[in-house]
């Protein structure tokens, strides 16, 4: 995995399924209860994948797979499961999909709202721009992914606070 700088990562090439599972873990050290992520990206690029190595840092055994039909899943953190510390234990990992909706208000039905922003839930969403308009009373990070020129390579932009130790 190479970095645009040693300390506070911009902007980052995963070369491989494992680069992006490695950098989720790392991720996972700096998420808290309460905390909501907004994944960005084409089909393809590895949300999914991000998420998957999410949960495996929380401990979460269920299988991730991407929720289209489901659209929301919440998954429940067995305590001491973590492998974070220093941080508010969530003690729900909840991963939806927005892509098939056909409207943001959408997620009032699926039960997204609420979730958000309870301090004892972590909460990402894949094809989160859609539901931007809605969470403008709340504080969220984005990570945007994208096709990069090799067929494995993944550009990932973090937010600027998500820094990675190296
Ligand atoms: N560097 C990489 N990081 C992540 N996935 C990669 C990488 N290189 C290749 N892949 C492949 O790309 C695909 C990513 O699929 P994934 O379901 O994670 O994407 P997604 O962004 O969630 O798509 P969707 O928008 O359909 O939900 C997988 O088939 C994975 O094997
Ligand atoms: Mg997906």
């Amino acid at each position: 995995m190479s970095t645009s700088s040693k300390t506070k990562i911009k902007e980052l090439i995963s070369q491989s399924v494992q680069d992006t599972l490695h950098f989720a873990r790392q991720v996972a050290d700096e998420l808290s209860g309460g905390d909501i992520l907004l994944l960005t990206g084409e089909l393809g690029t590895g949300k999914t994948t991000f998420v998957q190595g999410l949960a495996k840092a929380f401990g979460i055994r269920e299988k991730i797979k991407s929720p289209t039909f489901t659209v929301m899943h919440a998954h429940k953190i067995k305590p001491h499961k973590c492998a974070q510390k220093h941080r508010r234990e969530p003690k729900w990992f909840v991963h939806a999909d927005v892509y098939r909706l056909k409207k943001a208000e959408e997620i009032y039905e699926i039960g997204l709202m609420d979730w958000l922003g309870r301090q004892d839930a972590v909460v990402v969403v894949e094809w989160g721009e859609k539901i931007k308009p809605l969470l403008r009373s709340y504080v969220y990070k984005t990570i945007r992914f994208q096709y990069n020129k090799r067929k494995n390579e993944r550009f990932i932009t973090p937010p600027p606070k998500i820094s990675l130790p190296r």
